[in-house]
């Protein structure tokens, strides 16, 4: 049986992650999750799972070597999704992302090499290689990132590598594109956009509305890293995506189409400093390993909307008290 640690696991795709392992492998994973719990980790994510046995919940910060060492060492995989995740507070605030999003991974590799875990799996992003006009990035081309979210993604990844290289660690790197699903942190477009017209607020959109994003369901992002467990090689890294490239004022159409809201919801606003174009990867590494993402886009977005609707309880509270004092001092949107 493997232990994993699982860091930022009360987040989204951490959270949605520690269920996959649950449901695929039951009671052959232990998994220990390490979070912080900051505004984005949220325990009410993993209710279902957290009397099981072969489940342990810290609240640690990643950046912290005492709380790090001794759990990295009880572990055979260690997966890091945890970090600071929003581009648009990364444009406001960027030191808690170079704090958690490089030093926590430094941290994390450190302990890994001390106690020489079996695998050591850094979620990085499609954001690393910047904005693409034309075609797709091959994982060998170079890194342009140009918000501070997405620079400190990069740092963490090519620090990863580097310990590949020097010490010869167990690591692989994934660059996913956007994810989508249930227990999304309503600030991201989607969430947000859902919410925000089931209460009939406005839906802000930056800019002309036409930047392009490649959006994959979560749940086949946790299938493509444990794929990678499996089948990805070390000091490697893999591109994963969707296949489902949309401009922003598609996703906000289908959403307010799947509602029956109205167009009048509708509202263009300043757009975000340095925003990128377009994101789009190339998948044909992982592909050619054997994984294809298993979701269709139009089933997967509309099962991700009912859920939004069918969970109240659940963003409700989000959307009453934190997250209204950022997006009230940060961008003037309507709450
Ligand atoms: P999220 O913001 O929903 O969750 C991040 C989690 O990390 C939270 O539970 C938070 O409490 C925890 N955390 C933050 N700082 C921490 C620290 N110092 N120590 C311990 N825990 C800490 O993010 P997400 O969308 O689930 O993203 C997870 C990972 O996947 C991130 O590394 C992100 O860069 C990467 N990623 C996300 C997407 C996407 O579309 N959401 C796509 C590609 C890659
Ligand atoms: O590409 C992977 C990345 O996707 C991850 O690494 C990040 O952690 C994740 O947050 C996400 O970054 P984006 O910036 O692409 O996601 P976001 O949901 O913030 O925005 C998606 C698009 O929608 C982007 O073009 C900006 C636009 N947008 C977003 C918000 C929140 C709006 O037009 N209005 C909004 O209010």
């Amino acid at each position: 049986m493997k232990t994993y640690l699982v860091t930022g696991g009360a987040g989204f795709i951490g959270s949605n992650f520690i269920h996959y392992l649950f449901e695929k492998y039951d009671d052959d994973v232990c998994v220990i999750n390490l979070d912080k719990l900051t505004y984005a980790g949220n325990l009410e994510n993993l209710i279902d799972v957290e009397t099981r046995e072969n489940y342990r919940f810290v609240k640690g910060d990643i950046c912290d070597a005492k709380t790090v060492d001794p759990l990295v060492q009880e572990a055979d995989i260690v997966v890091n999704f945890a970090a600071e995740s929003h581009v648009d507070r990364s444009i406001g605030a960027p030191d808690a992302f170079i704090q958690t999003d490089v030093y926590g991974t430094f941290i994390l590799l450190e302990a890994a090499r001390k106690h020489g875990v079996e695998k050591f799996i850094q979620i990085s992003t499609d954001e690393v290689y910047g904005s693409i006009i034309d075609g797709s990035f091959k994982e060998t081309d170079i890194l342009e990132p140009s918000s501070p979210y997405s620079a400190s993604k990069a740092g963490a990844d090519r620090l990863a590598y580097s310990y590949f290289v020097t010490y010869g660690l167990a690591v692989i790197i994934t660059r996913c594109s956007n994810n989508f699903g249930p227990y999304q942190y309503p600030e991201k477009l989607i969430p947000l956009f859902v919410t925000n017209a089931l209460e009939d607020k406005s839906l802000p959109i930056y800019g002309d509305g036409k930047n392009v994003r490649d959006w994959i369901y979560v749940r086949d992002h946790c299938d493509a890293v444990d794929f990678l467990l499996g089948h990805g090689a070390h000091g490697q890294v893999y591109n994963i995506g969707g296949g489902n490239e949309r401009m922003n004022i598609q996703i906000t159409d289908l959403i307010l189409h799947y509602l029956h809201k109205p167009d009048s919801l509708k509202n263009y606003i300043q757009d975000r400093l340095g925003h990128d174009r377009r994101y789009s990867v190339d998948t044909g590494k992982i592909a050619a390993l054997g994984w294809t993402p298993g979701h269709k886009f139009e089933q997967a977005m509309h099962s991700t909307i009912q859920w939004y609707v069918d969970h109240k309880a659940w963003w409700g509270k989000l959307k009453s008290g934190e997250y209204k004092e950022f997006y009230k001092a940060n961008y003037k949107k309507e709450l």
